[in-house]
């Protein structure tokens, strides 16, 4: 037998990489490749890269630069690595990566890479493979289901990936054009793959979509289902213990989404809504096609349907025209509604965007200002809510072990982090924590449902953890 062939894959940039790669793997272990966490030990390694910002592409390069040393160096000992490029800067530049790094041996497209093993036979024959069409057929019936050994390795949690693409056309946003029109999948594909990832030990579902309360799915009747309905049936498969999903647009929240908040116990009461700005003139000229005060309304919605229901956003700091008023409103915004977390980032334009050819840029000094305002008030926002969890019990579905020994980690609704100490069968299992205290951005309690264990257990018998 063939010693196996050893994979690297480096994901940049979104959940919908994460998952991507996931697939990646998936796809590529009938032909014989095992994953390894070592760039240097790989056959083949694969970028599977973002485009959304200058510097998550530019990222890309420089890793490339590195790669090329260690394919040169393989090949001095008689190894061919190759090298691939997948994801968002694959669609977006296609064989222009070639061209810029010839190290480069294939180049996929988020929508093509089922067809991995095709261009890998073709880049040995030719040299070079470079496939970034978005083919009729769907890559989710193409591709091979993960086996139950690789499930039960990625753990309690899992991505899903229910509605690609996304048809909003932000005028500062390259993701319509690197991942292509709003495509749901039918409800039969998600409810078998969920059932296939509960069946091996998954207890937490994140449907995963640029856009994914767009999900407009056929359902087996022929009916269209929201992202609403689509709750209600993956929560009645048994062994889902949460479900969450990501990213929402606030245009496309409706009565059904919210009110699964309400109706569904396993529905986490935490919301990614990004809202991007609080300046009306800014969310027009951005294109989002709703203003501040229908942001607020319908977070006033959410709350009133689940009182402990919590918020995070992303925010673009600079867009260009934004004067110091429309960033107060921002923070005006940020203040009303108290997040739980939230991400930020300095406007960056990208080629091909309609923003790109705006004017009015604003300058690097006044974006890295405006950036470090927002994020100190977010911080705060942050470290307030997660100093109100210390007190009170709450439920963490535990995870793995934590890099101390004999602690188990495992999540809050809200993504919080919390440390227990425990033994590890707690893994997959949703307890109640008393939560004691606070380290940086993790919780540390515990278990509420049990007597303290520390004097229960040897702290020797524990795994070390990972
Ligand atoms: N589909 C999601 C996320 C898209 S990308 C949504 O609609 O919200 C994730 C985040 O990157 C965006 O929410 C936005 O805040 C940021 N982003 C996108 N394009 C950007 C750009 N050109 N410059 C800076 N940030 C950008
Ligand atoms: Fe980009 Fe806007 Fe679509 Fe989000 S909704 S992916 S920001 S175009
Ligand atoms: Fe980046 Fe593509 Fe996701 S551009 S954020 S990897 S959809």
């Amino acid at each position: 037998m063939t010693a196996p062939r050893k994979l690297h894959i480096k994901s940049y940039g979104c959940q919908m990489n994460v998952y991507d790669a996931q697939r990646m793997v998936d796809t590529l272990a009938p032909e014989g490749f095992v994953e390894t966490a070592n760039a240097e030990d790989a056959d083949l390694v694969i970028l599977n890269t973002c485009h959304i910002r200058e510097k998550a592409s530019e990222k890309v390069y420089s890793e490339l630069g590195r790669l090329r040393l260690a394919k040169e160096e393989a090949a001095k000992q008689g190894k061919e690595v190759r090298i691939a490029v997948a994801g968002c800067v694959a669609q977006a530049e296609g064989e222009e990566i070639i061209r810029r790094a010839p190290v480069v041996d294939i180049v996929v497209g988020p929508q093509s890479y089922h067809h991995l093993p095709q261009l890998l036979r073709r880049a040995a024959q030719d040299g070079r493979a470079v496939e970034t069409e978005f083919p009729i057929e769907d890559k989710f019936t193409a591709l091979p289901q993960p086996r139950p050994a690789a499930i039960r390795a990625r753990g309690i949690s899992s991505f899903v990936t229910v509605q690609e693409g996304c048809d909003k056309f932000c005028t500062f946003c390259v993701v319509p054009y690197t991942r292509g029109m709003e495509v749901s999948r039918p409800v039969a594909r998600i409810v078998e793959d969920v059932m296939r990832l509960a069946d091996n030990g998954v207890r937490e579902i994140t449907l995963i979509g640029q856009n994914v309360n767009a999900y407009h799915g056929e359902s087996e009747d022929g009916a269209t289902w929201s992202l609403g309905r689509l709750l209600h049936r993956i929560a009645a498969i048994p062994g889902i213990a949460r479900l969450r999903y990501s990213t929402s647009h606030p245009r496309d929240v409706d009565d059904a989404l919210i009110e699964a908040h309400r109706d569904i116990p396993a529905v986490m009461p935490f919301v990614h809504l990004p809202v991007q700005s609080g300046s009306d003139r800014i969310l027009a000229a951005m294109n989002r096609k709703h203003s501040a005060s229908d942001y607020l309304r319908i977070v006033d919605k959410f709350r009133k349907a689940r009182e402990d229901i919590a918020f995070s956003s992303d925010f673009i700091v600079g867009f260009p025209g934004e004067s110091e008023e429309d960033f107060a409103a921002t923070l005006a915004l940020v203040r009303q509604i108290s997040y739980a977390a939230a991400y930020s980032f300095k406007y960056s334009p990208r080629p091909g965007t309609p923003a790109a050819e705006l004017e009015g840029m604003v300058t690097a000094s006044v974006m890295d200002q405006r950036l470090a305002r927002l994020q100190e008030l977010i911080d705060s926002q942050q470290a307030a809510f997660n100093a109100a969890a210390i007190g009170t019990t709450v439920d963490v579905l535990f995870e793995r072990p934590a890099r101390n020994p004999g602690q188990i980690v495992g999540r809050t609704a809200y993504l919080q982090p919390a440390h227990v100490i425990a033994p590890p069968d707690i893994i997959g299992q949703v307890r109640p924590v008393a939560i004691e205290s606070l380290e940086r951005y993790s919780l540390l309690g515990t278990l509420a449902d049990t007597p303290p264990p520390a004097d229960r257990l040897s702290m020797s018998s524990l795994p070390t953890g990972a």
